[in-house]
């Protein structure tokens, strides 16, 4: 009898001591994360929350990256915002809309989890301390479901990709999460075809299990250099100025190929319809975003000649192609400048103390009345009051030449109207590394096969969990197709960017 209790006895300290190894095994899984945008944080906030030790490697002085640009807001289907607006919408209806943008290129996979997920990554921003309670109907969308911060109660308003990114900001320094700012990540160190390491451009290594790859897109114009991996996949647009920072050079695209990855779109570049012309730098090669959700407010486009000549609600590609036939310069074509005019109802609508910042930066200009808009586009009143009474009138039986049905705000007689010149600019690569639904970055096996580049690690029978080369946000391709909707990149980066910090934790999915 006591020789059989001392054999459970020390069965029982084996178990527990091969436990508490596995366990402190995961507790001490090494998870580097390169890029400090939205998807970035992400990762690495579920990474640390499922016991990893994680390292962001961030090229710039700042995290942040465009995802602290963003202004128009983040979408989502079934969320408690929409609800409380009394919004109805469904999944069903936002996969249809994000598909019909994507033209027929999406992997309809990723985009099943995006819009399955959109809820849920809402609700999650919102614990984290960033209320999304405003709601838009941007371009190509058949609901309102793209949100954004609301008016405080002084009347102001946090641009929501910098409120989510300062916030997140906190909680990586809360939970300890290492942090390498200006360093670059030059090469990926793999053995054996798995990932296992960064090495920076000062040679410095950085060994990692899992290496989570959300370094952004490539639509940036760098200071004093070529943009060579947008010249190599779309050198059409290359003349054009960008929205983005100078730090979206497409290096994961470059990083992820040297080792084997996959890539899908390249040459699908967003063009979007309205970068702000500043008058003080018409030529600027990066031009201040004038939100999708000003169009969604009530804000119309017009020619030099006081004419509509699009639906402002249009899909991007559409929207920028139509201001390129319309409002072309006379003597250069690529060059092409409308009239993005609201009237003050919109202004209300979107939300005045945004505008009254874009109106100090000198982007829009506020005008009493229609007498001074046409003085301002050198036209005659009358051109003008024809067009927006023809507007209003549209508005009420439902429908305009264009095909706008959704008139968020009236435009004739207004008190005041507000002005600026824009421009369509680079915005967004629709294309970038092949991942799957568990965010593993995939390699062509056979031809039209693909493959995570790392294999699974199975540590039960019951349980897989993965390890490896994982990839979010713009620097992945597949989500997004031939067009990406508004509000569809910040919920990427927070589906995929979450998808991937708990898998590269090796935490199941
Ligand atoms: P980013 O946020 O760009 O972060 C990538 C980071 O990686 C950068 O900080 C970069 O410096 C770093 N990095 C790059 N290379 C390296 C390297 N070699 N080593 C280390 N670090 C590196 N989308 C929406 O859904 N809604 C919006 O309202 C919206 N508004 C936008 C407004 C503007 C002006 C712009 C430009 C974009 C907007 N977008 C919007 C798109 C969206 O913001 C971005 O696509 C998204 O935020 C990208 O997030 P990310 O984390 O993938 O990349
Ligand atoms: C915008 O504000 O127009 C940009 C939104 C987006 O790119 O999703």
């Amino acid at each position: 009898m006591r020789f059989w209790h001392l054999v459970i006895v020390v069965i029982a300290i084996v178990i527990g001591s091969t436990f508490r190894k596995n366990q402190k095994q995961e507790m001490s899984r090494k998870v580097v994360v390169i890029g400090g945008g939205l998807a970035g944080l992400c990762a690495a906030l579920e990474a640390r929350a499922a016991g990893a030790a994680v390292t962001i490697i961030e090229k710039e002085a700042k995290l942040g990256g465009n995802s602290a640009k963003a202004s128009s807001g983040m979408n989502g289907a079934l969320t408690a915002p929409q609800s409380a607006l009394h919004i109805e919408d469904s999944v069903d209806l936002f996969m249809k809309d994000t598909l019909a943008s994507g033209g027929g290129l999406c992997d309809e996979n990723l985009v099943q989890t995006l819009v399955q997920e959109s809820n849920d990554s809402i609700y999650w921003i919102e614990q984290q301390g960033v209320p999304l309670r405003s709601i838009s109907q941007c371009g190509g969308h058949s609901k309102p479901r793209t949100h954004r911060i609301a008016q405080d109660s002084n009347g102001r308003t946090t641009p929501v990709g910098w409120g989510i990114m300062r916030t997140l900001q906190k909680k990586v320094q809360d939970d300890n999460i290492t942090l390498m700012l200006s360093s670059s990540v030059a090469k990926l160190i793999t053995h054996q075809d798995k990932v296992t390491g960064v090495l920076l451009q000062d040679n410095q290594l950085v060994e990692a299990d899992s290496v989570i790859l959300t370094s952004g897109g490539f639509a940036g114009k760098p200071k004093d250099k070529e943009n060579t991996v947008l010249k190599e996949f779309a050198p059409e647009v290359t003349h054009l100025a960008t929205t983005n920072g100078p730090w979206a050079t497409g290096d994961g695209i470059k990083l992820g190929q040297d080792v084997g990855a996959a890539v899908k779109d390249m040459d699908k570049v967003q063009v979007h319809p309205t970068g702000f012309v500043d008058p003080n730098d018409p030529g600027a090669d990066t031009k201040f975003l004038a939100p999708e959700a000003l169009r969604a407010a009530g804000g119309i486009l017009m020619n030099a000649n006081g004419l509509r000549f699009t639906n402002e609600l249009g899909r991007r590609d559409v929207v920028s192609n139509d201001i390129f036939q319309h409002c072309a310069s006379a003597n250069d074509a690529s060059l092409a400048i409308a009239y993005l005019i609201m009237s003050e109802e919109a202004v209300n609508k979107y939300d005045r103390s945004s505008i009254s910042f874009y109106e100090h930066k000198g982007l829009f200009h506020q005008l009493a009345g229609i007498e001074e808009l046409a003085k301002y586009m050198a036209l005659e009143p009358s051109i003008l009051s024809k067009q927006f009474e023809l507007y209003d009138q549209e508005a009420k039986t439902g429908g305009d030449q264009f095909g706008k049905s959704v008139f968020p705000s009236t435009l004739n007689n207004s008190m005041a109207y507000w002005v600026a010149k824009v421009t369509p600019s680079c915005h967004y690569t629709m294309g970038g590394l092949m991942i799957d639904d568990g965010a593993r970055v995939l390699k062509e096996a056979n031809m039209n096969q693909y493959t995570p580049i790392s294999g699974l690690v199975l540590t039960t029978q019951t349980n897989t969990k993965y390890t490896g080369f994982f990839a979010a946000g713009e620097v992945t391709g597949g989500v997004h197709g031939r067009n990406r909707l508004a509000g569809n990149s910040l919920l990427e980066c927070v589906v995929f960017g979450r998808i991937a910090g708990k898998n590269a934790a090796g935490r199941s999915h």
